[in-house]
């Protein structure tokens, strides 16, 4: 799995943008076509995201596209043209707005014909899924389970509160009015679910307040704990609170490996089931959570500070 804490939005016709997002320490960037580019820039932000794709250096980035959605004139375009020009650099394409598992069924198939066309690896360009609307999140399931090409299920929280009628204007944020919980965990839960029937990650959508870092960080957090994989990041100033909140603090994952050694000891030189560290009962359910930990750790870069000692 590709490490998604931080995804910066990048507007495709902005090439002061292109240029300075290779610069962020983010997981992946990804260079829009949709809703950040003016209808008459489309076609101009093709070309530029091309270039960028071609000359960029992307380092070690998770690299993404997202094309408009299926109900404009523009996708197969952006798809054909960015693709075939520029596929060799290009790890998934996003699609946003997404409503019925038929829409990424044709990307699929319309990535399989460039690839093949171009001289690609046919299926070696993933796909990231909008869930944006009522129709999508009541759809995700067959989504979810729509291409083996499905990467994550990607939260938009604008287009999903303007879809739902929700009524606030601050997005990410609670809406005025409502004090008994929190707005969103129906529909965090709803895609987290998804994404996990079928391995896929489950990203949060932009918050759009962007001096507002402590706003960023409690929305992130929600997510975070949940276990959502990342988020959106659309500012400089976002990135370091993205990377930090999706990544284990140091002691969960220090604690996360020693409980890997201390089970995998017990178990085989010891040959017992649920053993005691130090004050707390570990069995095989523990490993399987330290193991998300321990992933999300090295993922990270973290390195462990303690080892485990044999009694
Ligand atoms: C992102 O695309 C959103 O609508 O929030
Ligand atoms: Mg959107």
């Amino acid at each position: 799995m590709r490490a998604r804490r931080s995804c910066l939005a990048v507007p495709g016709s902005n090439p002061r943008f292109l240029e300075k997002a290779q610069s962020l320490p983010v997981d992946e960037v990804f260079l829009d076509l949709e809703d950040s580019v003016a209808p008459s820039a489309k076609e101009g932000a093709r070309r530029s995201v091309v270039a960028a794709l071609k000359e960029g250096d992307w380092g070690g980035k998770t690299v993404v596209v997202r094309v408009n959605d299926l109900s404009t004139p523009w996708t197969y375009r952006d798809v054909i043209e960015v693709v075939e020009a520029a596929g060799d650099r290009l790890h998934c394409v996003m699609l946003p707005k997404v409503e019925e598992a038929a829409q990424v069924r044709w990307l699929d198939l319309l990535l399989s014909q460039i690839e093949r066309t171009v001289g690609l690896p046919v299926g070696g360009i993933g796909i990231e899924a909008q869930i944006e609307s009522a129709r999508g999140l009541v759809a995700v399931d067959e989504i979810a389970g729509s291409s083996p090409r499905l990467e994550t299920l990607v939260f938009g929280p604008a287009d999903f509160m303007a879809s739902i009628g929700m009524r606030t204007l601050v997005v990410g944020e609670q809406p005025p009015g409502y004090s008994e919980g929190d707005a969103y965990h129906y529909i965090l839960m709803r895609i987290l679910m998804a994404a996990r029937a079928r391995d896929l990650q489950a990203i949060d959508g932009p918050y759009l307040q962007i001096k507002d870092i402590e706003g960023f960080r409690r929305a992130a957090g929600r997510a975070a704990a949940l276990g959502f994989d990342g988020k959106w990041v659309l500012h400089p100033g976002q990135v370091a609170a993205a990377n930090e909140v999706f990544s284990p603090s140091q002691a969960d994952y220090d604690h996360a490996e020693l409980i890997l050694d201390a089970y995998e000891y017990y178990t085989t030189v010891e040959g017992r089931g649920a053993v005691m560290l130090g004050d707390e009962m570990i069995d095989e359910a523990s490993r399987k959570m330290a193991l998300v930990i321990s992933a999300k750790g090295r993922a990270a870069g973290l390195t462990r500070t303690t080892s485990f000692q044999r009694p």
